[in-house]
């Protein structure tokens, strides 16, 4: 009995060390997390990628659908007008569903939220009717703070005004191509997490706290098999080669262990002609048997592919 006693003592010790990690994991980030500001790479995901990424009722397919545009502006949009500096807008036609930061401005953080409410006016941003969001620079505490501009309340630019003065060339489709990304799985082999080892030296810096205010799902993946892709765009901005390595890696890495996303280009190429997979098969096999020189081209894309929006995340990954 005597060794019984001991016995519970450890217990109300063991369970107090329990308990009280617990609180600490539950409480603690809970009541600080609020008070983080969310940085311009937060404000920048939240209104590029739209209200949610993963499985969700408006998307429940996962194919892209109701995602806001990323516009690089460089006319304005009512006087049409070329502007002094070129600026990036995000697009959200009607119908398409805001982001938390625009439904739950408290997710903002300190100062942003402020800021983005009484300069920005988000909360008058109508969903039935459509809006046209930047993310301006204002001051607030004597500190700058970057914050979300509905620029349909305080410039009167509607997404119709942006759309038509927009090139293709001009529009971004990474919150598209955020989707093809989850779902696709691309994170089974990539991280979108660049750990605070020598990590950064080649991946690039590390997120902060507050990169991730709004954003679900992170997509930081777990188990790393492949380069980290957080900063991809700023260490290979090619279009052309982006294109080559979805088509099939192993044009540009011999041994890549990369599967080929072909079948995001869909049936047509940019010019409407149908895409004839099996000719191009058959030619590279041939290139890969030594039979030719070159391998056969890479089919330009149409500009409503899965592939355009894939490619536009990747380089948008600053
Ligand atoms: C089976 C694991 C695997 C999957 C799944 C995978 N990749 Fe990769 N990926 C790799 C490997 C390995 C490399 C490095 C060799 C190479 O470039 O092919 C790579 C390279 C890349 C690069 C170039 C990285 C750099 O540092 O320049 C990009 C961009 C990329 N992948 C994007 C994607 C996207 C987007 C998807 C999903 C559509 C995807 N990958 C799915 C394994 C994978």
């Amino acid at each position: 009995m005597a060794g019984f006693r001991e016995y519970k003592v450890g217990t109300r010790i063991f369970a107090l060390a329990l308990g009280g990690s617990m609180c600490i994991t539950l409480l603690f980030p809970a009541s600080d997390m609020s008070k983080v500001s969310a940085t311009d790479m937060a404000l920048e995901k939240q209104l590029s990628a739209g209200r949610e990424t993963g499985f969700n009722l408006d998307d429940p397919f996962l194919q892209g659908w109701n995602k806001p545009l990323g516009v690089e502006l460089t006319v304005d949009p009512k006087t049409n007008q070329p502007m002094a500096t070129a600026m990036t807008v995000y697009v959200y036609q009607k119908g398409t569903p805001f982001p938390s930061g625009i439904l739950h401005p408290r997710v903002l953080g300190a100062g942003v939220q402020e800021l983005s409410v009484e300069q920005g006016h988000i909360v008058d941003a109508k969903k039935d009717a459509g809006a046209v969001f930047a993310i301006s620079k204002g001051v607030y505490n004597g500190q700058q703070v970057s914050y979300i501009d509905n620029l349909t309340a305080t410039k009167g630019w509607t997404p119709d005004d942006v759309m038509h003065v927009a090139k293709d060339s001009d529009i971004s489709e990474a919150g598209k191509g955020k989707t093809m990304f989850v779902r696709e799985g691309c994170w089974w082999c990539h991280t979108l997490l660049p750990e605070q080892t020598q990590d950064w030296q080649v991946f690039g810096a590390p997120p902060m706290l507050g990169d991730f205010n709004g954003e679900s799902p992170t997509a930081f993946g777990s188990d790393r098999k492949a380069p980290d892709l957080l900063h991809v765009g700023s260490r290979n901005s090619s279009r052309e080669w982006m294109m080559m390595h979805f088509f099939n890696p192993r044009l540009v890495q011999p041994h890549s262990i990369m599967p080929r996303y072909d079948y995001l280009w869909g049936d047509k190429d940019a010019s409407g002609q149908a895409i004839d997979f099996a000719k191009w098969r058959a030619e590279y096999d041939e290139y890969r048997e030594g039979k030719r020189v070159n391998p056969p081209e890479v089919p330009s894309y149409a500009s409503n592919s899965e592939i355009r929006g894939l490619i536009d995340f990747m380089l948008s990954l600053k």
